[in-house]
């Protein structure tokens, strides 16, 4: 026998308001043309006033421990990605913890900007492997629509907000049986900052800042990173990219999603794309579309999913799981 960790569960929460490419034609010199034809963007999700990460974070996480058939009680680890706590400290896990009603285990952040689910899911499996937890939440969460300038049409029309979250279980199974989590490939490479990266913080500016981005460039590493990830992922685990029933990338930009199929050769039909309707919303989009994909029934169990993802940092990855 082996232990494997399973996800068991997903849910996912996106605010009520729904911010259009029309609406943003009204803000800056934008126009819906524009934005559909580079991003595939056409609307993103806007937390309310007084909407906090964590808010977004609970309501998902809820509905993860639902489809999984689980409370609050019997959870004892929370992963929580995300750029955009609700207070510099404490973690923001910590208060989805006490959101929820969950009074024992650990809860704490992860930062890896866009790539942050992917890193945290990597993080919740080896500490469920190696340091006893049992079941876990983990999150991506944003609300990446309070660090926009909302005057720079650069940036301002990429984003959303939003939260996804998956239940982990750890099980004892035959060793044959290749179930739940397989393997995961991280990255980083600190020496692009300036091409995406807020430019405030509580130690460098005592502010929160405002999101920068040099979009093109971004465009053109991540092309490259996630499709090196995703080849190395597949290479260690010994696994042909036929055999992946379903990519679930991170969904900046419907032009990258496209790139890195045709790079990989992958056909377009098994990757999940919801960028059309909720725009980047950084940690949140990879928990956002695998919860999304089986929810409606695309995404089955026994089903081989590569999640992936690149973002600020550079921080990159990809993990592989059978559901
Ligand atoms: O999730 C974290 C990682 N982030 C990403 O992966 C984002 C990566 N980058 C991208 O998705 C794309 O680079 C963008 C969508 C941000 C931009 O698309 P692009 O095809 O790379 O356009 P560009 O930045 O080269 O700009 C082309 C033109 C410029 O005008 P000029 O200089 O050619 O006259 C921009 O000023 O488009 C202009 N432009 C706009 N026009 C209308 C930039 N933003 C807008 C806008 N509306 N919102």
């Amino acid at each position: 026998m082996k232990t494997v960790i399973r996800v068991t569960g997903v849910g996912r929460y996106l605010p009520e308001r729904i911010l259009t490419n029309d609406d943003l034609s009204r803000m800056v010199d934008t126009n819906d043309e524009w934005i559909h034809a580079r991003t595939g963007i056409r609307s993103r999700h806007i937390a309310a006033d007084g909407e906090t990460t964590s808010d977004l974070a609970k309501i998902a996480a809820e509905n993860a421990l639902k489809s999984a058939g689980l409370t609050s009680d019997d959870i004892d680890l929370i992963v929580l990605a995300t750029a955009t706590p609700d207070l510099t400290f404490p973690a923001t896990a910590t208060m989805v913890q006490e959101k929820i009603g969950m009074r024992q285990g650990a809860a704490f952040d992860v930062g890896a900007v866009c790539s942050g689910f992917v890193f945290a899911l990597a993080t919740a499996d080896g500490l469920m492997r190696n340091s006893g937890f049992k079941k876990a939440l983990v999150i991506g969460a944003e609300t990446f629509s309070r660090i926009l300038d909302w005057s720079d049409r650069t940036t301002c029309v990429l984003f959303g907000d939003g939260a996804g979250a998956i239940v982990l279980e750890a099980d004892q199974v035959d060793d044959d049986v290749q179930i739940g989590l397989l393997g995961h490939h991280l990255r980083t490479d600190g020496a692009h900052k300036e091409l995406l990266y807020v430019d405030g913080g509580p130690s460098a500016t005592q502010t929160v800042g405002h999101l920068r981005m040099v979009g093109n460039q971004v465009f053109k590493h991540a092309v490259v990173n996630i499709s090196g990830a995703v080849k190395s992922l597949l290479e260690n685990a010994q696994v042909d990219h036929d055999s992946v029933d379903w990519f679930v990338p991170h969904q900046a930009n419907q032009r990258i999603l496209d790139g890195v199929a045709k790079r990989l050769s992958v056909d377009s039909a098994k990757i999940v794309s919801t960028v059309g309707k909720h725009g980047n919303t950084s940690a949140a989009s990879v928990p956002l579309a695998l919860s999304e994909a089986i929810d409606d029934g695309r995404i089955k169990q026994g089903h081989l999913i590569l999640t992936e993802a690149m973002g600020g940092g550079f921080a990159w990855g990809a993990n592989l799981f059978r559901l």
